[in-house]
């Protein structure tokens, strides 16, 4: 029985010739050195050269190139008409804009009364609100009373604001007003919904009707406020 030819896959090794890729190492190392030698980080005045031409060399428009294929000759195609990005589907109206599907201004906020949310709007309107309108809504905030010539801020506490909707608000907040500016960068639906709730806060801080206080509480202001007057 003959054993089946088995080819071996290692260089043969004859008449002690040194084998293929020991003869080739020393061309190898050669080139690798050469390559490595040419990472330096060294500054070059020539482009470099470009081997393999890839996509840096394919067809297209750079950005603001004009096209004449469009009619509008622009090569940057605005989104189709109704593109909505993944995540920003924003159908609830009442919630993104403070306006019912009619477009009136909603009379109530969307989202539920807390402590927290308060809290949350405590802290939104004295960062972003405070400059101008001041900590207790007054409009003598900084940048109102430091004669630098800006348009004064209100005070929340006129008839027409304690009578103005939630969703009024919210849209102050988001786009402005007159010489006011929106601020819908700055800051996110949840807080601008956060900071309507302290400015009710706040306009009823100066504005309690006397069932709000407890009737023990009550007789001690009227006291008080007597002993003002006299
Ligand atoms: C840079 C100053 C400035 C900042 C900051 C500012 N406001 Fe105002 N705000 C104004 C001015 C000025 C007006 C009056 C605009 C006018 O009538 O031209 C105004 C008006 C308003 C009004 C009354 C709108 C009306 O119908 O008369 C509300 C409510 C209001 N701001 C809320 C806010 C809230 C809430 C913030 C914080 C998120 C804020 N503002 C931040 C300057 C500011």
């Amino acid at each position: 029985m003959t054993r089946p030819a088995t080819r071996s896959t290692l260089p043969r090794v004859r008449n002690g010739a040194r084998p293929l890729l020991a003869k080739r190492a020393g061309t190898v190392l050669a080139l690798a050195a050469l390559l490595l030698a040419s990472c330096r980080g060294a500054t070059h005045e020539h482009t470099p050269i470009h081997p393999n031409l890839n996509m840096d060399y394919q067809e297209r428009f750079d950005p603001q190139e004009a096209n004449a294929f469009f009619a509008d000759g622009r090569s940057m195609r605005p989104p189709v008409p109704g593109t909505v990005a993944r995540g920003f589907l924003r159908e609830d109206t009442r919630y993104h804009e403070g306006r019912n599907a009619d477009g009136a201004y909603t009379e109530a906020m969307p989202v539920p009364l807390t402590l927290e949310l308060l809290e949350r709007g405590q802290t939104r309107y004295d960062i972003f609100c405070t400059p101008c309108h001041g900590a207790a809504g007054d409009g003598e905030g900084l940048v109102t009373t430091g004669g630098f010539g800006y348009t004064p801020a209100p005070t929340y506490h006129s008839d027409r604001l304690r009578e103005v909707t939630d969703g009024y608000m919210y849209d102050v907040i988001a786009n402005g007003v007159r010489t006011m500016p929106g601020y819908a960068q700055q800051i996110p639906v949840a807080d601008r919904w956060a900071i309507v709730a302290y400015l009710r806060a706040l306009q009823r801080s100066q504005y309690a009707p006397g069932s709000d206080v407890p009737a023990a509480l009550l007789e001690d202001l009227r006291r008080g406020a007597a002993g003002d007057n006299e």
